[in-house]
């Protein structure tokens, strides 16, 4: 769920599901193993498990693999896989390996790398610090764009001496799009495909994530308090008693309030997918997303008062994002769904507003009429209506 960006969409999201479902959920066996022994070779791939420590020294877990099914070596470029927030890059193996990104990128001869954020189960070591620290958990999606993304994406570059197409979901590809704007990883990627990009959020439909996003910010020193945020942990139980109290939300319903009515998602994973997620995450990254759905800009957190940010940034307000930047020339694939209640379709539209410079041969832009938020991820029909056009795209960038 990228989770949500899932945002903090998701995090709600799963926050709830999970502690609904949670009796009757399917362990995923060996899970401790890591995710290429549990998840990987288990269908018949080959699997690496790979670190890279961040400038900042977060120990941040890849997986590359390196082969189809069939035991074909990869002949394509590498593909990275940068999943949302709240989630890990499970999320990308989910489905039966005809349906799972990961695989079907396998399978068609790319060479696969996936990549867990800080804080998440497979990434949560740090040179100095133990995720029982609070300075463990100072950083927003600022760093995951400063430090994650450029490491990562460095990682491969390195390891396999070629460019590399990245595919982001959610909050990954807020991240993505941050760090073009900034010249970041230019010089390693070959493209960039964003599913269900989250940019601006002010007009975002999912009426929790509001509720959620006024929360936060209304107890923004209590949530401080609590640096890591574990959706099913107390913190997480603080701030869904406070939204299922509210008389006009449905706390049974809220997977669908935040995500949006997903279409394609086979209910059978759900159970699985929900009994590893969500993944804990920085209070601090909530807020500043939180802070996005106030303002409507890209902007880097605010500490909230001028002589703070001032420390910060040299300057009163948070430096912005500016979209426009993005070169006009770099091949992106945008996705964006009709039923997205985070990815909302008028946000999106800003964005491709922000865009409408680029050159007309290097931007696709595909509507999913039907999907949601998770379906990106988990819609067992993605292949045939999305990612085949994606790894065209692909082979033409
Ligand atoms: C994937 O394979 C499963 C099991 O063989 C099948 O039920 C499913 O329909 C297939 N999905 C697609 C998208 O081909
Ligand atoms: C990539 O290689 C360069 C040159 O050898 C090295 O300085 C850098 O630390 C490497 N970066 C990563 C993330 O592996
Ligand atoms: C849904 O998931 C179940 C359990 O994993 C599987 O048996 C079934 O084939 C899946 N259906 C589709 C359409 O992929």
């Amino acid at each position: 769920m990228a989770y949500i960006m899932i945002s903090l969409v998701s995090v709600l999201v799963l926050c709830i599901s999970a502690a609904e479902g949670r009796k009757t959920l399917h362990p995923i066996n060996g899970e401790a193993d890591g995710i290429c022994k549990t998840l990987v070779e288990r269908q018949g791939y080959t699997c690496e498990e790979h670190t890279v420590t961040t400038d900042d020294g977060y120990i941040l877990s890849l997986q590359r693999m390196p082969a189809a099914q069939s035991g074909m070596k990869a002949n394509k470029s590498p593909v990275l896989l940068q999943h949302g927030i709240i989630s890990d890059a499970i999320s990308w193996l989910f489905n039966h390996p005809n349906e799972s990104l990961a695989f079907i990128l396998a399978d068609n001869g790319y060479e696969v790398w996936l990549v867990n954020t800080r804080g998440t189960r497979y990434s949560n070591q740090h040179r100095s610090l133990s995720p029982d620290d609070k300075a463990y958990w100072d950083w927003s999606w600022d760093q995951l764009t400063a430090y994650d993304l450029p490491a990562s994406v460095q990682y491969v570059n390195n390891n396999t001496g070629q460019k590399l197409h990245f595919v982001g979901h959610s909050l990954g590809t807020l991240i993505a799009l941050s760090a073009l704007s900034q010249d970041k990883v230019l010089d390693s990627l070959s493209s960039a495909a964003l599913l269900s990009p989250i940019a601006y959020l002010d007009k975002i439909s999912s009426h929790p994530t509001k509720i959620a996003a006024d929360i936060f910010l209304g107890d923004v020193v209590y949530w401080l308090g609590l640096r890591k945020f574990n959706p099913i942990g107390d913190g997480g139980s603080k701030l869904l008693e406070h939204m299922c109290n509210l008389p006009f939300i449905k706390c049974k319903n809220l997977f669908t309030l935040f995500t949006g009515p997903n279409c394609c998602i086979n209910l059978s994973t759900i159970d699985v997918f929900l009994n590893h997620h969500p993944q804990p995450t920085s209070t601090k990254n909530l807020i500043h997303l939180a802070q996005m759905i106030r303002s409507g800009k890209i902007a880097m957190y605010d500490y909230g008062d001028q002589e703070q940010n001032m420390a910060h940034y040299g300057q009163a307000s948070p430096p912005l994002y500016d979209m426009t930047r993005i070169p006009n020339d770099f091949p992106l694939f945008l996705s964006y769904g009709g039923q997205d209640t985070l990815s909302d379709v008028k946000d999106v539209q800003v964005l491709l507003d922000n865009l409408k410079d680029h050159d007309k041969d290097k931007l696709v832009v595909a509507f999913m009429e039907d999907y949601a938020h998770m379906d990106f991820v988990m819609g067992v029909n993605a292949k045939q209506v999305l990612y085949d056009n994606m790894m065209a795209f692909f082979d033409q960038a």
